[in-house]
């Protein structure tokens, strides 16, 4: 197969926020191309957008559901390989499984659906059709997260004994809801956003993360939520203690009311021998520490790093890999994942290094039970179902 991927997409209009960064992310690499999408729930917002993205006006659709039907019989050499799925979480799932029954490769911006069971359908899917999911937990295309996964593997700080991980956001200490503010809006709505707020939106993330680097899994937490704008009805704040499966110990916070803060993204893990530091904001940096010797500044792009790291890097030492590049690794290794599927290959480690649908279910667990757990206080911990 010598051409682009052709990518469709359901939201991201000029009414949206992620759906833009998607599109960067997805064409950094030159893999891919847009060909389609249904952008708004606003059909005139989704004529006008497609049309400043240059589409012809008959690949522009009122919705996603005409989208599908009519893309699937187009002749295979003009159809869309894969849709991008960027609208507010009710409107995950079925435009999801559409695109698989209609045998299209999905990428899906998280928490991957509205319930659980959403999500453990998307998977029967998955498993039933061979088609592949990509899941844009961003922070895991980051090429020094890749280099603390992989140290984390090599054993270099021994058994891993204690991660905590912090998410602090303030872009909601006030009621944006209620000015106008349309991601504030269906994110506090428990009918668009799902059962959690701020565990659902960033919490997952942090949750991700923490199993991601330490290739660990959660078996149960012991967690507290709160609403402190009054008014809202979801979380806007929280915290938990986590156990994980082989003993080690973890902090997960998660806030959108720490006023002052961006998107303060960090985690930490500690072993035996060591540990790990990394940030969002400084993303280029891995600090390595260790028990009988200084700790270490280790750097993206300066050949300190490993293989993964290497792979998902674009420039030389001293050029920040950010947001954008992490979106795009995401992106560029689904895309080598899809293509070499396509031409009946099979997929490198490498290539396959993206959250896909274990990750969306393991977030929706996440979910149900951080929320049972955060208003109960009568019951400490609560078990990871499955
Ligand atoms: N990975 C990340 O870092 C990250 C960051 C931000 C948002 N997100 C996720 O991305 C998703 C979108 O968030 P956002 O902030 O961009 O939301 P948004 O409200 O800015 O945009 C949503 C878009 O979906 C469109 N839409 C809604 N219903 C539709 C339908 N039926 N058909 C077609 N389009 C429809 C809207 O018109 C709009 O264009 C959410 O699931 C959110 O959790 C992820």
């Amino acid at each position: 197969m010598n051409r682009k991927l052709r990518m469709g997409m359901v939201g991201g209009g000029s009414d949206a926020f992620i759906g833009a960064i998607h599109r960067l992310a997805a064409f950094m690499d030159n893999q891919i191309e847009l060909v389609c999408g249904c952008f708004s729930v606003n059909p005139e917002i989704s004529k006008t957008s497609g049309k400043s993205y240059f589409l012809p006006d008959d690949r522009v659709y009122e919705t996603y559901q005409e989208m599908f039907e009519k893309e699937a019989r187009l002749p295979e050499g003009e159809r869309m390989d894969f849709v991008s799925i960027v609208t507010p979480n009710f409107v995950h799932f079925a435009p999801a499984m559409m695109a698989l029954e209609h045998g299209f490769h999905v990428v899906i911006d998280k928490p991957i659906t509205f319930s659980l069971d959403e999500a453990l359908k998307l998977q029967a899917k998955l498993e039933e059709t061979g088609l592949t999911l990509a899941l844009t937990h961003t922070y895991s295309g980051y090429p020094a997260v890749k280099d603390a996964k992989a140290r984390v593997a090599r054993g270099d700080f021994g058994k891993i004994r204690r991660i905590y991980v912090e998410y602090p956001q303030g872009w909601l200490a006030a009621k944006e809801e209620d000015s106008g503010n349309k991601q504030a809006s269906w994110r506090t709505d428990p009918k668009k956003s799902g059962k959690a707020g701020c565990m659902g939106d960033i919490g997952t993330h942090a949750h991700q993360l923490a199993e991601y680097i330490s290739g660990l899994k959660v078996t149960e937490l012991c967690a507290e939520l709160n609403v402190f704008v009054p008014g809202r009805m979801l979380d806007d704040d929280g915290a938990a203690f986590l156990r994980f499966e082989n003993g080690a110990r973890g902090v997960l916070m998660a806030s959108q009311i720490a006023a002052g803060e961006e998107n303060a993204l960090k985690i930490r893990v500690y072993g035996e021998k060591g540990g790990l530091e990394w940030r969002q904001h400084e993303p280029n940096t891995l600090w390595v520490k260790w028990a009988d010797r200084p700790t270490e500044m280790v750097r993206v792009g300066t050949g300190q790093m490993g293989a993964a790291a290497q792979h998902n890097t674009r420039t030389p030492g001293g050029h920040p890999e950010g947001y954008l590049e992490a979106f795009a690794n995401i992106y560029r290794n689904f895309s080598l994942t899809v293509r070499a599927k396509m031409n009946n290959e099979e997929p490198t480690a490498e290539m396959l290094d993206f959250p896909s649908i274990e990750d969306g279910v393991r977030g929706m667990r996440f979910i149900d039970t951080v929320v049972e757990a955060g208003y109960n206080d009568a019951v400490k911990w609560v078990k990871f179902e499955g």
